[in-house]
């Protein structure tokens, strides 16, 4: 297994290129099963999340073409990805490859609207919490379906002559609930309305893939979404969204190693939320266009309150890089998780470098300390693998982060973009 090492200590400072985001990438390419005709994915990351869901497709009959294309001199570009469901030879997601990544159960909307029925693998529990799917089930039989749960597998029956147009209001606001019913109710016969729907990005990036390939969806972005359903949708190109985790979490990077990095390519209006909470802990971020420059000269960050929330509010996928950052401010800061009952892993692992941190429900207080000391660690999930590489690169001394498959998941070429801007980081085969 494959282990990260960083000797710490070096300010970052240089240009990263975002690429094009996971959580928008693979809702986009569970769309593909939605036409018979072609989709093609532009700025595609190279991840293995993404390899695992193209796997997932073509086990159903999709044909993939995964071009892998030459990186330009800043490492901006990305992959193209060719998908074409027109020959679906399943409609059966098995629990091998949608309990390695829930994102697989988006399938579960588009198979069951083009072919009415469906049989997908529930998702399972993960590091960072139970994640139910009940919201999913309950918008699917609103809109008509009969789901029936058998070992293990979620079994969906559109009723005869397709799913109907539904009014469904979420109590609570799922991401990807709103991804798989939107795209099942692209093809439903009449008007769904998705009330309390996710107001992610990435959701509006589906939404406009959707529409290129001649949906009727209106409002995706905010929290009220209309589709009018069509009988079929045909192909496109679509170019994925830039990724506003990757964006937050070099942002951090650069202001915990107190350099100044250049973050290009990127879309700042998606994760200005993040920019607030960091501008009042002492760091200046400079949006221009596509880019921002992120920049800490000497004096030392201050604790700063953060609340996890839905978007347009701080997103969960940085909490863990965020209180990486607390842990050498003057002060001590609030971290409250309010998405997942359990993303707190990466808190034994910083307590590791030295950090001093205390939990307490969902609330985690981190009291600042002069500075991190490198030490071998262990990463728990993808996003709190980020906030140790964080703390690696700004602690004293030599840092070794073992089951790094969880950056592979998400982050590309994590140790180019920060090796070129000075890290002194290195993969162990
Ligand atoms: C997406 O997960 C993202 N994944 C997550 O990113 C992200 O953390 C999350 O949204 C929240 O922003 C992808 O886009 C691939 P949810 P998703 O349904 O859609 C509860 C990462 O690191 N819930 O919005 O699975 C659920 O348990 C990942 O890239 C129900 O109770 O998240 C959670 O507490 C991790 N019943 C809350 O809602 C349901 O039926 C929000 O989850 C569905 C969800």
């Amino acid at each position: 297994m494959d282990r990260i090492r960083i000797l710490g200590g070096q300010p970052l400072m240089g240009r990263i290129a975002i690429s094009g985001a996971k959580n928008a990438a693979l809702p986009l390419m569970t769309a593909a099963l939605a036409s018979d005709e072609p989709l093609v994915l532009e700025n595609l990351p190279r991840l293995t999340d993404v390899r695992t869901l193209a796997r997932l497709l073509s086990e159903l009959g999709v044909e993939t073409a995964l071009e892998e294309l030459p990186r330009a001199g800043d490492g901006s570009g990305g992959d193209r990805l060719t998908l074409n469901a027109a020959n679906i030879t399943s409609t059966t997601a098995s629990y091998e490859l949608v309990s390695k990544m829930r994102a697989s159960f988006w399938v579960l909307g588009p198979l069951v609207a083009r072919f009415g029925e469906a049989k997908v693998s529930l998702p399972g529990g993960c590091a960072i919490g139970a994640r139910p799917v009940d919201l999913y089930i309950k918008g699917l039989e609103k809109m008509g379906c009969e789901i029936e749960l058998d070992e293990g597998y979620v079994i969906a029956r559109a009723p005869k002559g397709g799913l109907q147009g539904a009014v469904i209001r979420s109590p609570l606001v799922s991401v990807g609930a709103t991804h798989t019913l939107m795209m099942a109710a692209a093809l439903a016969n009449g008007v769904t309305t998705l009330e309390n729907a996710a107001r992610e990005p990435e959701v509006a990036d589906l939404a406009e893939c959707l529409n290129a390939m001649g949906a009727k969806i209106e409002g995706a972005g905010t929290s009220s979404i209309r589709i009018e359903g069509v009988k079929k949708l045909h192909g496109t190109t679509h170019k994925v969204l830039p990724d506003r985790i990757e964006t937050g979490s070099y942002a951090m990077a650069a202001a915990m190693t107190g350099g100044e990095v250049t973050l290009t390519g990127t879309r700042p209006d998606t994760i200005e939320a993040a920019l607030t909470v960091m501008r009042a802990a002492g760091v200046e971020a400079l949006v221009k266009g596509d880019e921002i420059t992120v920049r800490r000269n000497g004096s030392r960050l201050q604790a700063v309150d953060v609340v996890t929330q839905v978007y347009p509010g701080f997103p969960t996928d940085l909490q863990a890089q965020f209180m990486t950052l607390m842990t050498c401010a003057e002060g001590e800061a609030e971290i409250t998780e309010t998405i997942f009952e359990n993303r707190f892993m990466h808190v034994q692992e910083l307590a590791r470098f030295g950090a001093n941190i205390s939990l307490h429900g969902d609330k985690a207080i981190v009291h600042g300390v002069e500075k991190l000391k490198g030490a071998p660690v262990m990463a728990s999930d993808l996003r709190a693998s980020a906030a140790l590489v964080i703390a690696g690169l700004a602690a004293e001394g030599e840092t070794i982060i073992n089951r790094v498959y969880h950056l592979d998941r998400g982050f590309e070429r994590i140790e180019d973009k920060l090796g070129r801007c000075g890290a002194r980081i290195e993969r162990l085969k």
